[in-house]
């Protein structure tokens, strides 16, 4: 099977004209998947399991701060030597099984995850942020959203921050070396600096990056909501979606459990809501995910 206009609408829960305006450019280049079945999927099935068992790592436990600041510091040499931005949590999947509308699927095509990263981004970029001139990720990492969002919008002001210092020198060479409208900052989400500026009518936007804070997002959100931007957008894990009923789902749960993901987002932004502090304007569960988990799930909101 091929992702075309017709999967993305499904998954996106969009239609089909809205897929075509937005990201026909990339669906030139084929991006085919098949479902699993039967052994094999039993089989996949297992190596997850495995690996939960066997699975160490703990986000936020000790040392996560030096992990992050050398994994950037090797990205920031990789970058001057090849150009290459894709973070290696994308590019170091051994495997070619992901996941797909919430089922297991393989693909002979080892960045499938990339590429649906891409589509997905292109159509929420374009959806959400058209009318909209500053733009702020926080936790950028090698900013390689910005740089998309850059090709989509020369002329927007963007604005990336990261906790760590080898990021934000990343950042700095990429906007720099590209051209690109942006600015690069230190900024740690735990202890929001309240007196940045947040220019009016911004939107500010976070992908992966609340995931690390093993549930210490309160003071960013009400930092958020202080500010009064014009749209916040999340593209983060939230066991919330899973449907833990089904064997795959349950265990994405069961991983991102273990490993200590940040899983109060949605309920935090579900209490602002009927505090009536905010409007959520749009959430949907992860269209796609790798092997382990899925954690694209997609959360629009607004102050009121
Ligand atoms: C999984 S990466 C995602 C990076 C990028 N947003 C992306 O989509 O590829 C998580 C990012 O969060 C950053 N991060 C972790 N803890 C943070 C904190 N307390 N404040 C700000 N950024 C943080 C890490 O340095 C890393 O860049």
């Amino acid at each position: 099977m091929r992702i075309n206009s017709k999967v993305l609408s499904t998954i996106f829960r969009t239609n089909k004209n809205e897929i075509n305006k937005f990201c026909s450019h990339l669906l030139k280049k084929k991006l085919n998947f098949s479902y699993i079945k039967g052994l094999e999927r039993d089989k996949v099935l297992i190596k997850i399991l495995k690996r939960i068992t066997s699975d160490q790592q703990i986000i936020a436990g000790k040392g996560r701060t030096k992990k992050w600041q050398d994994g950037w510091r090797e990205a920031l040499t990789l970058y001057k030597k090849s150009n290459s931005l894709t973070p290696k949590f994308y590019t170091a999947r051994e495997n070619k099984y992901f996941r797909l509308n919430g089922e297991l699927i393989k693909s002979k095509n080892s960045n499938f995850e990339v590429g649906m990263v891409n589509l997905f981004r292109n159509w929420y970029f374009k959806k959400y942020f058209e009318n909209i001139e500053d733009i702020y990720e926080f936790g950028a990492g090698t900013g390689h959203n910005m740089v998309e969002l850059s090709k989509i919008y020369p002329d927007k002001n963007l604005y990336a921050s990261d906790f760590v210092p080898t990021s934000v020198n990343l950042l700095k060479l990429v906007s720099k070396k590209k051209k690109m409208k942006m600015k690069c900052f230190q900024f740690n989400m735990v202890k929001p600096n309240k007196r940045l500026k947040i220019k009016e009518g911004s939107a500010i936007y976070t992908s992966g990056a609340l995931e690390q804070l093993s549930g210490k997002i309160y003071d960013f959100i009400n930092f958020t909501l202080s500010k009064k931007p014009n749209i916040v957008i999340h593209v983060e894990p939230a066991p919330q979606f899973y449907n833990t009923k089904k064997l795959a789902d349950f265990t994405a749960d069961f991983f991102q459990r273990k490993r200590g993901y940040t899983d109060n987002l949605l309920d935090y932004l579900t209490l602002l809501e009927s505090k009536k502090k905010i409007k959520i304007i749009k959430k949907m569960k992860s269209p796609f995910g790798s092997l382990m988990i899925e954690g694209y799930n997609f959360i629009a909101w607004r102050p009121k």
